[in-house]
């Protein structure tokens, strides 16, 4: 026998846990306000009125992409029904992408194949006006435009402010624009700048995190297509939501948790997935997302967070932030970054405790004595490690 043979016992379809799966429209549960919220908010494009822009806002995981697809194909069904008003839904996954880069992949929703243009080989002028050209030769009357993960564009928001604009400002006058905002950043929407702001969310639908109940809601009926009969054992659904609800939130999070349980349980031969099969699931999970989220941390906290784990191996930690600010400088030198001033590095300190990688105490020097600061790692070094180890600008340290 060889290394593979193909196992169905614990699954029968496990497709069905993964991200890309659509769940069917009965199975999106516990969404019903946000769906309403949408309905309404999409009613002056169904009227054939200037659609409203939406925004849409939440954290990874809590189910804005399968809402708005849902709410979306549902619009696109219905509207066979419709008089006088036809739309049409242009999706753009903005990850990865500039606001130059999206307005080129814009066009490109408009063009054949062989007629693409290079994303990168025009001004971006000309690129919308490209954009205007093709929505006014568009036979329906409406067009909605998703740009999902929007807040990937950053801080350049040159598309942000002309796309919702392209009606009143007379660049599209053939058909109507609405556009669909999809951020799982809080903070983004405050960072627009005021022109943006105003006219990008006229109406905003916030999606909440899920409590473990919701959790377990959104997980039975997935499980019980990706699962053989009897394979789960009672509790197992419960303690994934659980886990999953009090760290996250996210429906993506407890999804991984039940995944990874059944390949554990698979991988290990047992005939039933167990609560132990769950709880090493979640632990593996979180490191997962720990590392994801160290990863995306820029380089000069990655910095920090390598002098704290040096600190703390040679058991300096809690450490005082002169002394931090004195190993920080070395290991910058080392690695050939510009040593930030302490002022910076105190800031950047207190970011990353706000995010839950370091610990802080505020200690009082007695009574005469000012107040300062010590910091500690908050997440396992190892991690950490791991983490750090695929920035190559700090090859010449880790
Ligand atoms: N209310 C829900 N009902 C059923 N499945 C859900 C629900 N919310 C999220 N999911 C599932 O959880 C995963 C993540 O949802 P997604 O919409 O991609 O989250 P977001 O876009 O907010 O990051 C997907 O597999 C999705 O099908
Ligand atoms: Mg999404």
């Amino acid at each position: 026998m060889g290394r593979f043979a193909q196992r169905s016992d614990i699954f029968i379809d496990e497709d069905t846990l993964r991200d890309e799966y659509t769940p069917e429209p009965d199975e999106l549960v516990e969404r019903e306000e946000e769906m309403d919220e949408y309905e309404e908010a999409l009613q002056p494009t169904v009227n054939g009125s200037q659609p409203r822009h939406i925004f849409v806002y939440g954290e990874t995981g809590v189910g804005k992409t399968v809402a708005t697809r849902m709410i979306l194909s549902e619009l696109e069904e219905d509207q066979q029904h419709f008089s006088g008003v036809s739309i049409r839904v242009v999706w753009l996954n903005c990850k990865d992408l500039t606001s130059y880069l999206a307005a080129g992949h814009l066009v490109n929703k408009f063009r054949e194949d062989g007629q693409y243009i290079s994303t990168t080989g025009y001004p971006r002028g000309t690129v919308h006006q490209m954009l205007w050209e093709h929505l006014n030769e568009l036979p329906e009357s409406h067009i909605l435009f998703v740009l999902d993960e929007v807040d990937s564009l950053g801080t350049d928001d040159e598309l942000l402010y002309q796309l919702p604009r392209a009606n009143s400002n007379g660049k599209v006058t053939e058909t109507k624009v609405g556009i669909i905002g999809i951020s799982n950043d809080f903070t983004y929407r405050e960072n627009l700048s005021p022109r943006v702001q105003s006219s990008l969310c006229e109406h905003e639908i916030h999606f909440a995190p899920y409590d473990a109940p919701q959790l377990q809601a959104i997980l039975e009926p997935r499980a019980s297509k990706a699962f053989a009969n009897d394979v789960l054992e009672n509790d197992v659904l419960p303690l994934a939501a659980a886990f999953a609800g009090q760290d996250t939130g996210s429906a993506r999070h407890a999804l991984n948790i039940l995944y990874k349980a059944g390949s554990i349980a698979r991988r290990t031969d047992a005939s039933q997935v167990t609560e132990d099969h769950v709880r090493k699931a979640a632990d593996l999970v979180e490191r997962g997302i720990i590392e994801d989220e160290l990863r995306a941390l820029p380089a000069q906290s990655h910095l920090l967070l390598y002098v704290l784990t040096v600190l703390a191996s040679n058991d300096e930690t809690p450490a005082r932030r002169t002394r931090i600010y004195e190993v920080y400088e070395t290991a910058a030198n080392r690695c050939g970054t510009t040593v930030k001033a302490p002022r910076t590095v105190h800031n950047r300190l207190s970011q990353l405790s706000l995010k839950g990688f370091l610990k802080v105490n505020e200690v009082n020097e007695g009574i005469n004595g000012g107040k300062h600061y010590d910091y500690g790692l908050d997440v396992d070094p190892d991690i950490v490690m791991d983490a750090l180890e695929t920035d190559n600008r700090l090859s010449d340290l880790v």
